[in-house]
């Protein structure tokens, strides 16, 4: 991010490398319920990003310290797989994911219905098996699948995009080289019914304009992405699913 570099990320007609205009999201697919020893499952793919999200419980929670009386304790792990970027991921756990784990936990807490099951614990695993940019806000879409999959209350689901600046455009849903090359991302995820925001980043630097102008293109980006997160989960329980 914020690289200097003379790749021009948007060319004099606005369409941008891959071809696509300043307000356009990359093609969004998700399947539900494609896992069958998890309670709950998902898979997405985000332009290149493919990512696959599986939710266990509410179980007993352990290890027991963890567990609270209020309410079900939420487990978010994002990982990377190894082949999932161009030079190999050192597999495991690494500042970036326990980052990305610890925020999706936070905005996946505010729609759970945690209270509903006191000592409980919920696990959601997401496994990127290929990135691409946006995998935090990928994962985050499939998790929040997976979780109505798996019957968990909810008020309401989590959807996710970001925006960005490339070149001097601010732009949706950024992909892998404008996200090397361009000079800010901002992830975003919001409760599409309320509007509330529950994630919120900033990489790179933007004007207070600019970042007013990316945080209501990245909303737009969310609710592109709450319907198709609606289509996964008609598609399996209206018929017209696999399962
Ligand atoms: O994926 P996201 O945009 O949420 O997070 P990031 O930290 O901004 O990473 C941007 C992209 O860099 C990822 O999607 C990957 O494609 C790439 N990346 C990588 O190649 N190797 C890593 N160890 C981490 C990220």
């Amino acid at each position: 991010m914020g690289m200097k570099s003379d790749i021009k990320l948007i060319d004099a007609k606005g369409k941008r490398l891959d071809g696509r205009a300043i307000d356009e999201m990359r093609p969004l697919k998700i399947e539900a319920g494609v896992l069958e020893q998890a309670d709950g499952s998902a898979y997405l793919e985000w332009g290149n990003n493919k990512v696959i999200a599986a939710v266990y419980g509410p179980r007993e929670c352990l290890p027991r310290h963890k567990a609270s009386p209020y309410g079900s304790t939420l487990m978010y792990r994002y990982n990377m797989a190894p082949f999932s970027v161009d030079d190999r991921k050192r597999p495991g756990r690494d500042r970036r994911s326990t980052e990305i784990s610890k925020i999706s936990e936070e905005a996946l807490n505010k729609v759970v219905l945690t209270e509903r099951f006191p000592n409980s614990m919920i696990n959601i695993n997401v496994e990127v098996l290929q990135a691409d940019a946006g995998t935090r806000c990928a994962a985050l879409t499939a998790a929040s699948v997976a979780l109505a999959d798996a019957g968990i209350p909810m008020k309401d689901m989590v959807a996710s995009c970001a925006a960005g600046k490339a070149g001097d455009h601010i732009v949706l849903d950024l992909g892998k080289l404008e996200d090397n090359f361009g000079k800010a991302d901002v992830p975003m995820a919001i409760v599409p019914h309320t509007g509330e925001i529950v994630l919120l980043q900033m990489d790179g630097d933007l004007s207070p304009k600019e970042f007013k102008t990316a945080m209501t293109l990245a909303t737009k980006g969310c609710m592109m992405a709450y319907e198709e997160q609606k289509k996964a989960l008609k598609a399996k329980y209206k018929g017209g699913g696999k399962k």
